[in-house]
């Protein structure tokens, strides 16, 4: 760990690392494959109330070879209509990919079900050879009702997205790559270092504008260019744009 890290446990279900530009969030139920309980639930909303207020890159990433095995099927198995209706996971998921700055899931192994949802809501997505991604729901009787119906289709195109839903195949790492689902793989030990390498990327661009990106990206169709164009109008004006083109041009002007 770094030196200016603080590192917490909530309910133990989760670890949370903060350092001044970035949080990690591992989720550590490694016994029950990082099966998504409502404590890791409640963690990721607390999370993303720290980050809503403080805005940092979200690492996420999961303990003991595993993303997570999905949601918790001992706790869904006693859902019902009305706990449907409420998004438990859904409304998690759609909060941490509304957080302001970017989140990249770091996925080991399995990324199942709700585990694959949540990595669907990140914005930058790496794993290990041993990944394992899709959504089995269909198997247990039940939609993906956290966000795959709609992301997965975003991420890799209707046809690919059907395919996955529709089957509950899984896909192995190579696919994975190959399908975009993933931006790159890297040996288990080295997973979470790339993912602080692109963290590191990111934290020496500008965060104002990093964030812009992310609203412009996340915009609807209809919203263009209207809103792209009113950010930039904030960027255009903001001292951090003056300074950091001031600095390029006379870099270039004393060679
Ligand atoms: N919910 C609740 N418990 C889960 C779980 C889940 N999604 N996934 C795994 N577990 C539990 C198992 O019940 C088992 O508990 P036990 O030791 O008390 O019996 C423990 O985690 C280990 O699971 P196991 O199946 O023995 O591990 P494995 O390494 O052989 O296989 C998986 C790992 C992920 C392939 C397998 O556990 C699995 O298929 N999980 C369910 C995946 C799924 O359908 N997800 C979609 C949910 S919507």
């Amino acid at each position: 760990m770094r030196d200016d890290a603080s590192e917490t446990a909530v309910a133990e279900t989760v670890l949370i690392q903060r350092l001044p530009d970035r949080v990690v969030v591992t989720m550590n139920r490694p016994d029950k494959r990082n099966a998504i309980d409502l404590a890791t639930i409640d963690a990721l909303h607390s999370v993303c109330t720290e980050l809503e207020a403080d805005p940092r890159t979200l690492i996420l990433t999961g303990a003991g070879g595993v993303f997570a095995s999905g949601a918790d099927i001992a706790q869904l198995r006693k859902r019902r209509a009305a706990d449907a209706r409420k998004g438990i996971n859904a409304t998690a998921f759609i909060r941490i990919r509304e957080l302001p700055m970017p989140v990249i899931a770091a996925i080991d192994g399995y990324a199942l079900g709700g585990g694959a949802e949540l990595a669907y809501a990140a914005d930058l997505r790496i794993g290990t050879p041993t990944l394992r991604i899709g959504n089995p729901e269909t198997g247990l009787g039940i939609i993906a009702a956290a966000g795959a119906t709609w992301r997965l289709r975003e991420i890799v195109g209707e046809a690919r997205a059907s395919e996955l839903l529709l089957t509950g195949r899984i896909l192995d790492a190579g696919e994975a790559l190959a399908w975009g689902l993933v931006s790159s793989l890297h040996p288990g030990d080295e997973l979470l270092s790339a993912a602080h390498a692109l963290a590191d990327r990111i934290a020496a661009n500008d965060s104002l504008a990093t964030m812009h990106t992310k609203r412009a990206l996340r915009a609807s169709r209809e919203q263009h260019p209207a809103i792209e164009l009113e950010l930039q109008a904030e960027l255009f004006e903001s001292p951090e744009k003056e300074r950091r083109m001031t600095e390029f041009l006379e870099k270039r002007s004393r060679r």
